[in-house]
């Protein structure tokens, strides 16, 4: 089989690229990942990770061992930069962002706050991260119904997920980059007016956006999102690494929750009969600091607030017929024709034959 040759940088442009960037220079910052004895072309997590990344991780262990209980407030400064780092990419504030270790543990204490029984459905696509797609993909197994609209075109993707919301709909899960391809989602604001209108939440995985291509949440009218992301890929920073963006006014109140949370406020914890929860993520980390990261600071992301009328009377879920009926009637009456039956049924096949011939990781 024949391929076409790489095409090689223009001179011009590589010469601007050397003029900004002198691999020598570079080369220094990533000693213990020897770059100047080995090439390291991967990508993406698996790419070099800089000397600062090692240090700041050895940093959070000497710290614990001169600080001892006196630890907490150096571990929160550190937390606190993380947090403004992340906020910088995502043009965010620091005060809406929660860490934790990693974006799976995030997710679940999402998935956790969802008045699930009351609104049965998530809708996804066929192309999330391992981190979604296998614990939807097992809540599905248990009785949930998880609706995923196939990912390509990924130019369309976002209508076509805003179409399949309805008021059973507890949330949309969807990345911002498809991690299988590397295509950009856009218009992600669709998604969210069409949460919006009906009192769903829009959770985006933006692991593989973060750090390398513009992800403003006002550009993107994403302001009204749940994101998560981390540190691992694009960063550089090393694992242990994750964030979850919750929005100004979050009210959920997550099942799957720490102990920390409630000494926020120590005048008022813990309150007899229900579980509270802090103001916002700087004082809230979910439970004690592990021995390994500053930077990996457990937080809980979650303010107080009632968790919605998650009544039990409302708890039956429909079947996949009702719901794809449901999704071809509104096509129909909007004319869009974007999502069918078909559609759907064939993606939770292609999932399977995806599977079978082994995951692609991060
Ligand atoms: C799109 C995406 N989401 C999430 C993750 C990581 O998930 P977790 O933090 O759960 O390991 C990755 C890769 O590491 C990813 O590419």
């Amino acid at each position: 089989m024949a391929f076409a040759a790489p095409r090689r940088p223009s001179p011009p442009f590589a010469a601007a690229v050397l003029a900004m960037i002198n691999p020598e220079d570079l080369a220094k910052h990533y000693t213990r990942f020897r770059v100047t004895e080995r090439i390291l072309l991967t990508g993406h997590s698996h790419q070099a990770w800089p000397d600062v990344a090692f240090e700041a991780q050895e940093q959070a262990w000497l710290d614990a061992a001169q600080y001892v209980d006196d630890v907490w407030e150096k571990a929160f400064e550190k937390a606190n930069e993380v947090r403004r780092g992340f906020a910088r990419l995502l043009d965010d504030t620091p005060e809406r962002i929660a860490l934790a270790q990693n974006t799976h543990e995030l997710v679940v204490r999402f998935l956790s706050a969802l008045p699930l029984r009351k609104r049965p459905t998530l809708v996804t696509t066929d192309a999330e991260f391992h981190t979604i797609r296998r614990q939807l993909d097992r809540l599905a197994e248990e009785g949930i119904e998880v609706i995923k609209v196939p990912a390509m075109p990924a130019a369309t993707l976002a209508e076509r997920l805003a179409i399949s919301v309805d008021d059973r709909t507890a949330a949309v899960l969807v990345s911002a980059v498809l991690y299988t391809n590397a295509h950009i989602v856009p218009n992600l604001r669709v998604v969210q007016e069409a949460c919006e209108r009906v009192g769903a939440e829009l959770l985006v995985d933006a692991y593989h956006a973060l750090n390398v291509v513009p992800f403003s949440l006002k550009k993107e009218g994403l302001e009204r999102a749940y994101v998560v992301g981390g540190g691992y890929k694009y960063c550089q920073l090393g694992p242990g690494n994750a964030f979850l963006r919750f929005p100004a006014d979050c009210a959920l109140r997550p099942v799957i929750t720490g102990w920390f949370s409630e000494f926020t406020d120590l005048s008022q914890a813990p309150m007899p009969g229900r579980v509270g929860y802090g103001p916002g993520p700087r004082a809230q980390p979910t439970s004690n600091r592990d021995s390994v990261g500053c930077l990996e600071e457990r937080c809980n992301w979650w303010i107080s607030g009632d968790p919605g009328a998650a009544g039990w009377e409302d708890s039956k879920s429909p079947t996949q017929e009702e719901h794809l009926d449901r999704l071809s009637r509104r096509d129909v009456a909007a004319g869009s024709g974007a999502i069918r039956h078909g559609c759907a049924t064939r993606r939770r096949h292609g999932s399977s034959r995806a599977r079978a011939s082994g995951p692609k990781l991060g």
